[in-house]
């Protein structure tokens, strides 16, 4: 049965991965096709009056809408992937997490100067990875026209480190 608002298909579950984490979990939300269908056209509709040449999604949950929007409004996709994982020649951009360090790629030849682009992830938390996918696209001399999430955890105040740039979030979760 369709239910009356996105967030309720996002099931909750406390203490995952880690005990005092609230897990908003999306496998939930894409395998109801109701769920499937209006978080896509919710954040298809999030990009109407942008003009963009390309979608980016983030490895690995952000590949499952950026591709969908991409396929929906004919446009190409580009991954940013974890290090390691893109064959051709990258560019780079390492990030700090809570606990640790991550990088994130991109191939040098996906974008080229001058190209609009749109940034697409389920989940903005800190902003660390959405924040290091504007670094990658900028470094390549492309612009970042619009980031759209389906979910954001207002309560780490992600949207501060991406201050600057058009973020949209279809569902907006207070805490963390
Ligand atoms: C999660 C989520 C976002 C990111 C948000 O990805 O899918 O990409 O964290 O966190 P941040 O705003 O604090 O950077 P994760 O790296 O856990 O991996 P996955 O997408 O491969 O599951
Ligand atoms: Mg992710």
């Amino acid at each position: 049965m369709k239910k009356e608002h996105l967030a309720d298909y996002v099931l909750s579950i406390p203490d995952f991965p880690e005990k005092g984490i609230i897990f908003r979990d999306i496998t939930s939300l894409i395998q109801d096709p109701d769920g499937l269908k209006d978080s896509v056209d919710g954040l298809i509709h999030s990009l109407k009056g942008i003009d963009f040449d390309l979608v980016i999604g983030l490895e690995s949950r952000g590949f499952i809408f950026g591709t969908a929007i991409a396929y929906e409004m004919h446009k190409g996709f580009v991954p940013v992937r974890k290090k390691g994982k893109l064959p051709r020649e990258t560019v780079s951009v390492a990030y700090d997490l809570e606990y640790g360090k991550a990088e994130v790629e991109i191939h040098k030849d996906a974008i080229q100067k001058g190209m609009k682009v749109v940034i697409v992830d389920d989940l903005i938390a800190t902003g660390g990875t959405l924040e290091a996918a504007c670094k990658l696209v900028e470094k390549l001399g492309g612009e970042v026209v619009k980031i759209s999430v389906v979910m954001e955890l207002a309560g780490l105040e992600g949207r501060k480190k991406l201050a600057g740039y058009e973020l949209e979030s279809l569902i907006c979760y207070e805490g963390k």
